[in-house]
């Protein structure tokens, strides 16, 4: 018997391997950085870390590797509080990572190697059924296999468990399918831009996208916004709302995105009667929080620091 969860991220964890050095190495040479670091990544895992951390009870339903990336994974989600009982090592690949290479102008190359996040398909769904279908919420992104993410939503769905669908990293010929299974449909200015082939550059913009988005299924659509906020669409009340967020000073916003999820997801599983806006309202000022300080996963904020209007 496993315990019940609130949360369920089916997703990705990506090990980041982070180099900063003057400037980007060239084809065949060698150069000195000045600083490294190991951070802990991928949309899925990120997205439930930050649910977490507002008190959510959550499960990663997600794959990694029989090395020691993918035991430092674990020990990362179990220091987090995220149930580890979905989460499944494989020594048919290695875990996710992202080797990334940032220069001083802060510009950056990146290869990823999805590695063991590909190999998450129908069984490992199958054997946390039970949990997608008892969850409050199920969240699902795109660092995995798509038949995946859409066969865990679809799942939820039947059982009238709220998704949330992030489809990131876009892909422009995404399966009809996400949008129906989608009780919230929540992307980025740019996800929104490949996914219409409209260009988002105004919160006007958003909410002419957001409509178009509506229309192909979804019983609700969130376009964020950045420093903007974001934008909230209904199809029970169509008409795009603009919800603005606070002014801060940013110092690093990777993962972003990812806070503005995970904070949604803990709302709806915890105050399933708020209105969506204020939870996008509030969702924007926890993820304002984590654009003030750098890394990602350690820029997500607890809910022991947060203001308790918050909760
Ligand atoms: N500079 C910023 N100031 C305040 N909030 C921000 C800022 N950048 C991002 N956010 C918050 O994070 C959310 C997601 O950011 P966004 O840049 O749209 O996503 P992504 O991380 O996918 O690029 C925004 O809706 C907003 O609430
Ligand atoms: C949107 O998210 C993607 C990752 O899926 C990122 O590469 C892109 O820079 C983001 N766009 C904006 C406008 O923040």
């Amino acid at each position: 018997m496993t315990e019940e969860v609130d949360v369920v991220v089916v997703g990705s964890c990506m090990t980041d391997l982070v180099s900063q050095a003057p400037r980007l190495p060239k084809a065949g040479e060698t150069i000195h950085g000045h600083r490294f670091f190991i951070g802990f990544g991928g949309k899925g895992a990120n997205q439930c870390i930050q649910a977490a951390r507002l008190g959510a009870k959550t499960a990663m339903v997600c794959k990694v590797g029989k090395d020691f990336f993918g035991d430092n994974y674990i020990q990362n989600f179990k220091d987090s509080g995220v149930s580890t009982a979905f989460v499944e090592q494989t020594a048919e690949a290695a875990t996710g990572a992202a080797s990334i290479i940032v220069n001083d102008a802060g510009e950056n190359a990146i290869v990823i190697v999805a590695g063991a996040n590909m190999l998450l398909g129908k069984e490992e769904l199958q054997r946390a059924q039970a949990a997608l279908e008892k969850a409050k919420v199920v969240v699902c992104q795109l660092e995995v296999s798509p038949d995946t993410s859409l066969k865990a939503l679809q799942m939820a769905q039947q059982n009238h468990v709220k998704t949330i669908f992030n489809p990131a990293p876009a892909i422009s010929d995404l399966h009809a399918g996400f949008y129906k299974a989608s009780d919230i449909f929540c992307c980025n200015e740019s996800e929104a831009e490949l996914l219409t082939g409209c260009p988002v550059a105004s919160v006007e913009d958003a909410g002419r996208v957001g409509l178009e988005l509506l229309k192909r299924g979804c019983a609700s659509v969130i376009i964020t916004l950045g420093p903007q906020g974001c934008v909230v669409l209904q199809s029970k009340d169509p008409a795009p709302k603009h919800v603005p967020t606070t002014k801060v000073t940013s110092v690093d916003t990777t993962g972003a995105g990812d806070s503005f999820i995970g904070a949604l997801a803990f709302y709806i599983a915890h105050y399933p009667t708020m209105p969506l806006e204020e939870m996008a309202r509030r969702a924007n000022l926890i993820a304002a929080v984590s654009v003030q300080t750098t890394g990602t996963q350690t820029s997500y904020p607890f809910k022991k620091d947060l203001p308790t209007e918050l909760f």
